[in-house]
């Protein structure tokens, strides 16, 4: 957990540092994290059913199982990654190490009598870390980790929330707002601002990416339609 978090810290930095219009956002998200705290104890985090969702595994409190997609694709997108000694690589190594040990979750059961949200979701899965209630506690801003399988389309959407992301591992086709679909290798970083829908497609590889909201983290996601 520590390596991971530390991963996701230098790639923040790296993110701020390469003076994109993303680094200013990096650099808010990085003075709203206490990167040095300790995570929530296991009784913290076991407290309540919402908590225990976000939270660190424990064998003691018998987690769910991770999602099928974790299992399936989270080593292929490490792979996917940057060589060790650069920040998605860093983090891509600490991933492939212990990321199967944090919880994650699938998302958008509400979707499921949607065609392609259907497909989208079963190739999805979702890990916080830094959040109200994930295993490092913040009010400000939520962190995760988002592993998205391969040839599947993340349909459009937008949300009030301020978001940025860093590419881990795996090249995916991005699209913000009309702009064109941009390919992103590990490395890029990607911001969205409030309200601007968003879409990912990937192809032949996953891609796992670092993803913070750091406004309206209460917002929520609407899959824009039409
Ligand atoms: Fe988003």
């Amino acid at each position: 957990m520590r390596a991971i978090l530390r991963g996701m810290r230098a790639l923040c930095e790296a993110g701020a540092a390469q003076g994109g219009e993303a680094a200013p956002g990096f650099e808010a998200l990085l003075s709203s994290v206490d990167w040095e705290a300790a995570p929530a104890t296991e009784s913290d985090v076991i407290k309540s059913d919402v908590i225990k969702s976000d939270a660190i595994k424990s064998d003691a409190a018998e987690p769910p199982p991770n999602p099928p997609t974790v299992e399936r694709y989270l080593a292929a997108a490490c792979e996917a990654s940057s060589p060790p000694g650069s920040p998605a690589g860093d983090l891509a190594e600490a991933l492939a190490a212990s990321g199967h040990q944090l919880r994650w979750k699938d998302m958008y059961a509400e979707y499921d009598d949607e065609p392609d949200m259907a497909v989208f979701r079963r190739a999805y899965a979702y890990t916080l870390l830094v959040g109200p209630e994930a295993p490092f506690r913040s009010q400000r801003v939520k962190v995760g980790v988002t592993l998205q399988g391969p040839d599947v389309l993340y349909p459009p959407h937008a949300h009030k929330a301020k978001e940025l992301y860093a590419v881990i591992g795996g090249t995916a086709e991005w699209k913000r707002g009309i702009e064109p679909w941009t390919a992103r290798p590990p490395g890029d970083f990607v911001l969205h601002p409030s309200g601007v829908r968003h879409a990912m497609q990937t192809s032949a590889e996953p891609v796992l990416a670092l993803v913070a909201w750091i406004s309206d983290i209460h917002s929520t996601v609407v899959i824009v339609r039409g």
